[in-house]
């Protein structure tokens, strides 16, 4: 399916998938509303995108805030008419043990790896069903799937993910003809880990980043542009992405 003119919104695309996904939409002819709170960022990608003759917009965006995800919707609306794509990338890691009780951390990830994904949804879902068409991308994770120590709250957040996906597929697909995938990565390198503050795993992380190859953001997006590529008629509603190296 050609997806030349498509309209998106990408969340967290400062960096890491986020910046790999508008960069692969741009290419293929998608325009890109550039998500995130790092306005810098977002301009010097937006740049990069229009020299490579692509287009882009930067859309400072905090996704915590429903307000901000509103705006960002409604700037792509009020430019170019529709809101095809969203992907609902923003998101944190910062592991820890329960019993540190970072409460503050698990506050911040609650709220931007899950109401993030609420409000961001919440922000297009109207223009979608105007429109009687579009396709949401969830970021979960393997970590939605399966339960690691010190990641205990993010894996949380993510089986959240997961289940809002599969709840929003069930409802919007057959009555609003909105394709829902959720993508399920296993190590990819980007900043995810740079928020580690405790030492013993950030060094896990990093010991494990040395052990193995890990996926590039560029690949998220390819799998992306495949559940975006499909068939109108069919949808791709899971993706689980791993490196070759993962053994488990
Ligand atoms: N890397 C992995 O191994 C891996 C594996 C599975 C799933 N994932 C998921 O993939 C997604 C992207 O992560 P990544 O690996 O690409 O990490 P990353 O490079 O750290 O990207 C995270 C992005 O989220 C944005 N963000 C954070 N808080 C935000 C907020 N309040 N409002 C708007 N944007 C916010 C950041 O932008 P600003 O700081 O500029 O706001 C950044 O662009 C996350 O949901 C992550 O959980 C990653």
């Amino acid at each position: 399916m050609s997806i030349r003119g498509k309209v998106a919104l990408v969340t967290g695309a400062s960096s890491g998938i986020g910046a790999a996904t508008a960069r692969k939409l741009a290419t293929e002819g998608v325009i890109v509303g550039l998500a995130a709170r790092r306005k810098d960022r977002l301009e010097a990608l937006m740049t990069e995108i229009t020299d490579a003759g692509g287009k882009a917009v930067a859309l400072p965006t905090d996704v915590t805030d429903p307000a901000s995800c509103k705006a960002a919707a409604d700037t792509l609306i009020a430019q170019f008419g529709r809101i095809d794509v969203l992907v609902n990338n923003a998101g944190l890691m910062p592991l820890s043990s329960i019993d540190s009780l970072k409460v503050d951390e698990w506050k911040r990830m609650v709220d931007v790896n899950v109401s993030g994904v609420f409000n961001a949804t919440a922000a297009v879902l109207p223009q979608m069903i105007a429109q009687h068409s579009g396709h949401i991308f969830n970021m979960s994770s393997i970590a939605g799937r399966k339960v690691f120590t010190g990641l205990a709250v993010y894996c949380a957040t993510k089986a959240a993910v997961t289940a809002f996906s599969d709840g929003l597929r069930m409802e919007i697909g057959p009555k609003h003809n909105i394709r829902v995938t959720c993508i399920q990565p296993g190590a990819v390198k980007s900043e995810l880990y740079e928020q580690i503050k405790d030492a013993a795993y950030r060094k896990q992380m990093d010991d494990l980043a040395a052990s193995m190859t890990f996926l590039e953001g560029e690949d998220i997006a390819d799998s992306i542009l495949f559940a975006l590529k499909s068939p109108a008629r069919m949808d791709v509603a899971e993706l689980f992405v791993l490196p070759t190296e993962q053994g488990w």
